[in-house]
């Protein structure tokens, strides 16, 4: 019988015109560009223009993505939008974009695990998928993470930017699919035991309110590492892989040292990693498709590489997924 794989076909990014640097930041908040380039390897950020919103860039990231191999709305049949910073409480910005792309009839919902997102809407559409929900999807990760932040609080407002990146999964029906094409494993975790380590201090039913992003950055960053070595291991194993199969590790853009703390525990050769955080610092559910859109384009990543994704974000949630990118 044929085994139905799920083929990452495309991707596609997009990032606001507006580049703050951090000695911008120095001249309104207490931090200096040497403090944020030693701790966390970020030099600027890009950030929303006025009235310029998620859907905004959800929509672009989306249409490079589809354009790239000659699609058009009409030929997606879901779309999965994973973000913390939607346009509105409802509906999600993924019908707002459904509407906005043609692709009438299309499943569209949003997905909230924060800078875990896309890894888990990824997981999503590749079970969607693989059980009959439709031949293409879309996946993005958007963020406006600037509007959740206290511009007072240095010690959360340098750390996050705006963007989105959008990749297309395909249904293929390949033979017994020897090389292993498309989405490998993914494996997904959550320990709400943590929620006070990373959250917003607001939302609908609290406080009718949106509310800032409160972290206690050390303690997540412990958490970091360990966590997503592990789960890495996990995903590995699922499908049945070793870190000799891994072309390239595309990891959630929060801090550098994590990246390179990962990138010492899979002993991988420092240019199989993917880095972005210094351009685009961390823009949560979008930071693994954005970065994964720069080393396509700039000719790193090859059809057929074989990715490994991580992220790790509030809740805590975390999770990691192997994808043997583009189709034979
Ligand atoms: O994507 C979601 C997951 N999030 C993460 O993965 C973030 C994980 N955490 C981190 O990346 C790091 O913990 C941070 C970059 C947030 C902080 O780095 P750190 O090495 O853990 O520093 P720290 O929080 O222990 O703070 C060290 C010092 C403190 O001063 P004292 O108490 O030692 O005098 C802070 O007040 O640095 C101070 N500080 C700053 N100084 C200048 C904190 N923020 C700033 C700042 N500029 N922006």
């Amino acid at each position: 019988m044929p085994n139905p794989s799920v083929l990452m076909t495309s991707v596609g990014a997009y990032l606001p015109e507006r580049i703050v640097t951090n000695k911008d930041l120095s001249e309104f908040v207490e931090t200096d560009d040497e403090w944020i380039r030693q701790r966390t390897g970020i030099t600027q950020r890009h950030i929303v223009a006025e009235g310029e919103l998620t859907s905004d860039m959800a929509r672009e990231a989306a249409l490079r993505a589809m354009s790239r191999i000659g699609l058009t709305g009409a030929d997606i049949d879901l779309i999965i939008v994973a973000t913390t910073t939607p346009d509105d409480t409802f509906p999600s910005t993924a019908v707002k974009i459904q509407h906005q792309l043609g692709a009438k009839g299309a499943i569209a919902f949003d997905v909230q695990a924060v800078c875990a997102g896309f890894v888990y809407a990824l997981d999503i559409a590749d079970a969607m998928l693989r059980t009959g929900r439709g031949k293409r999807a879309l996946v993005i990760g958007a963020e406006s993470f600037s509007k959740i932040l206290d511009w007072n609080d240095r010690s959360t407002c340098v750390l996050f930017g705006d963007g989105s990146g959008a990749v297309i999964l395909e249904v293929a029906e390949l033979d017994d699919n020897p090389d292993g094409w498309g989405v490998r494993s993914s494996v997904l975790h959550a320990d709400g035991e943590h929620r006070d380590i990373l959250y917003v201090d607001g939302g609908p039913s609290s406080t009718s309110g949106v509310g800032h992003v409160r972290m206690e950055g050390n303690k997540v960053f412990r958490h970091a590492v360990e966590k997503l070595a592990s789960v890495m291991d996990e995903a590995l194993a699922a499908a049945n892989m070793t870190v000799a199969n891994v072309d390239w590790l595309v990891p959630h853009q929060a801090n550098i040292r994590i990246i390179d703390g990962m990138q010492k525990k899979m002993n991988l050769s420092s240019d199989r990693v993917v880095r972005t955080v210094d351009k685009h610092a961390n823009t949560s559910a979008a930071s693994i498709p954005l970065a994964l859109s720069v080393a396509v384009e700039d000719g790193r990543i090859k059809n057929g590489d074989v990715i490994a994704f991580e992220a790790i974000g509030g809740g805590l949630v975390w999770g990691a997924a192997l994808v043997k990118f583009g189709r034979p």
